[in-house]
């Protein structure tokens, strides 16, 4: 695309950014049909750069049923009409360029939905058909193929594999979806899924895009013979050293194809991965030199509120990006996790899927002030930070969401135990008293697609841009200071000596970050400045959950 502006070329950009993720469902709605668009982002761009981030990393706008919140594709170079058009998103990437933020784009390797094309051709072509090996079609176990060819689980409960139909009404083969059953999983071992990739990472690149964000990347290659898992009785290392569809050493090859379209183009188009392991040397594998720029430091975001874990969380995070000279990521939420003004004022402070439950309490006071505190904390960290929408809010989960508004296919596939995703995915609070909060132009018909909390007004973008304290303010001042200090983003890192339950560090020889997670106030080292504190200190004390930066 001739005419289409492109990234600059600052090699390094990506090193030490601050990346905004965009639910686009729930960001800005321009036409009051209750749901987000690109229109609403467009309109909301000067809110960003007055925020100061360097990039959105969009999760996806393709056509879809949102069988899963649009990642169930259905035709990856176009976007979902509820959301705009093509051109639209070209003008946004446009427009967001001109303000200097890049646009990432989310791909979603690993299955497509079940309305694309290819899936509805193999669904009409029939067993043993080529276009059935696009997918992982398999005969059932059993006397009369009644059970799934294996026993992989979908990681939305229930098992990983859905039965077809005949089209004389029998029961037919299965075929394989890690995800829900509108999510068949691709066949990778196919050429025509590695070219199809390949050329969707053309179409967004000449359009400008600054990155891809790869969905489920640690998942996307399995094991043609389709064994079953292994008996988790030999060990976790054993499990993952066997797996035949986790990490599997056939990725790296994918990755560095997409690694060379992307160098192919100027001003540094990143990969992004989405990569969940549990050991960080295999994980660092995905982030050497001609592999993935970086990925989602899930470590971290899953870490408890505790001084001993955090600081092994970065230590090891720290370790394993050196040898392969990758920058860390640092993230405490995305559209998937509980949001951090919830879960950290719950008893177990951690992160994990399998604990989701309705009706945990919450202490929402100590949750807001341990998350201004961790906003400090990350984003003094080296590296680079993604930030989810409605963080620089301090939005806590919702939780009152009535049970038949729920769509989240991990609510509905858990037997109405496991709340699912849908409450950090609200749409959010722009301005006004009442939903839809500014979401929604005024007077429009539709409500927004998840019912807002009532009590948000104080939440609101424009309370909290008139409020000094608000996290919003904090968010703003803690990103400029980012941009004014060499020392922060990418660059050196050094602990200070300092009592086990403070986190202490320097960044350059004027920059110090101290946290403190102890019941009592804490010392501050030696400084001349006070540059920004996430709460009052307490006669030149660091009180509990408190964090500040200081001028060395
Ligand atoms: C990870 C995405 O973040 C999540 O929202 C999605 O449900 C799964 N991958 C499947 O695409």
């Amino acid at each position: 695309m001739a005419d289409t502006p492109q990234p600059e070329a600052d090699e390094n950009w990506w090193r030490g950014a601050v990346i905004y993720q965009v639910y686009p469902r729930s960001f800005a709605d321009s036409n009051g049909d209750g749901t987000g668009d690109l229109a609403g982002v467009r309109s909301r761009l000067p809110y960003l750069a007055e925020l100061g981030v360097n990039a959105l990393w969009f999760c996806p706008w393709y056509p879809s049923p949102m069988a899963d919140g649009g990642y169930d594709v259905a035709d990856y170079r176009d976007v979902e009409p509820v959301f705009g058009t093509l051109a639209e998103a070209e003008k946004l990437i446009s427009e967001a360029l001109v303000l200097g933020i890049r646009t990432i784009i989310d791909i979603v390797p690993n299955h497509i939905s079940a309305a694309h094309p290819w899936f509805r051709e193999a669904l009409a072509a029939g067993r043993g058909s080529a276009a059935r090996e696009r997918f992982w079609f398999r005969p059932g176990r059993g006397e009369h193929g009644e059970l799934p060819p294996n026993n992989w689980p979908s990681q939305f409960g229930g098992p990983a594999w859905t039965r077809t139909t005949e089209p004389d009404g029998t029961p037919g083969d299965w075929f394989l979806n890690l995800f829900d059953s509108e999510q068949p999983d691709l066949n990778w071992n196919h050429p025509d899924v590695r070219a199809e990739h390949e050329d969707i990472l053309r179409f967004w690149f000449d359009r400008g895009a600054g990155g891809v964000r790869i969905d489920s990347a640690a998942m996307v290659s399995k094991d043609p013979q389709l064994p079953d898992l292994p008996d988790p009785a030999a060990g976790a290392d054993a499990v993952l050293a066997a797996h035949p569809y986790v990490d599997r050493d056939e990725l790296h090859d994918i990755y560095r194809g997409w690694r060379r379209i992307a160098d192919s183009y100027p001003g540094a188009r990143i990969l992004v991965g989405e990569v969940w392991l549990p050991d960080a040397e295999r994980f660092a594998r995905y982030l050497r030199p001609d592999e993935m720029h970086t990925a989602f430091n899930f470590d971290f975001l899953a870490c408890p509120w505790e001084p001993a874990r955090l600081r092994t969380s970065i230590d090891t995070t720290l370790a394993a990006h050196a040898p392969v000279s990758a920058p860390a990521t640092w993230v405490l939420c995305n559209h998937d996790v509980t949001r951090t003004v919830t879960r950290y004022g719950r008893a177990d402070t951690g992160f994990d899927f399998a604990t989701k439950a309705f009706g945990i309490p919450t202490d929402l006071e100590l949750g807001t002030r341990r998350a201004r505190a961790a906003a400090l904390l990350t984003l003094a960290l080296p590296g680079s930070v993604y930030l989810y929408q409605g963080e620089e809010l301090g939005l806590p989960e919702a939780e009152d969401i009535p049970l038949d508004k729920l769509q989240d296919p991990m609510y509905l596939r858990s037997a109405g135990t496991n709340p699912g995703r849908d409450g950090c995915r609200v749409p959010l609070p722009w301005s006004g008293t009442a939903s839809p909060f500014g979401f929604s132009p005024a007077g429009a018909g539709a409500q927004p697609w998840l019912p807002q909390p009532a009590d948000w007004a104080s939440r609101t973008a424009e309370a909290q841009g008139a409020d000094p304290d608000s996290m919003l303010s904090l968010y703003r001042a803690a990103l400029r200071l980012r941009r004014a200090e060499a020392g922060l983003g990418d660059g050196s890192f050094g602990w200070l000596d300092s009592d086990p339950q403070v986190l202490a560090f320097r960044r350059s020889p004027e920059f110090l970050c101290v946290l403190n997670l102890g019941a009592e106030p804490a010392e501050l080292p030696e400084h001349t400045e006070v540059l920004l504190a996430s709460g009052p200190l307490a006669d030149g004390r660091l009180p509990a959950d408190t964090a500040v930066w200081l001028r060395g």
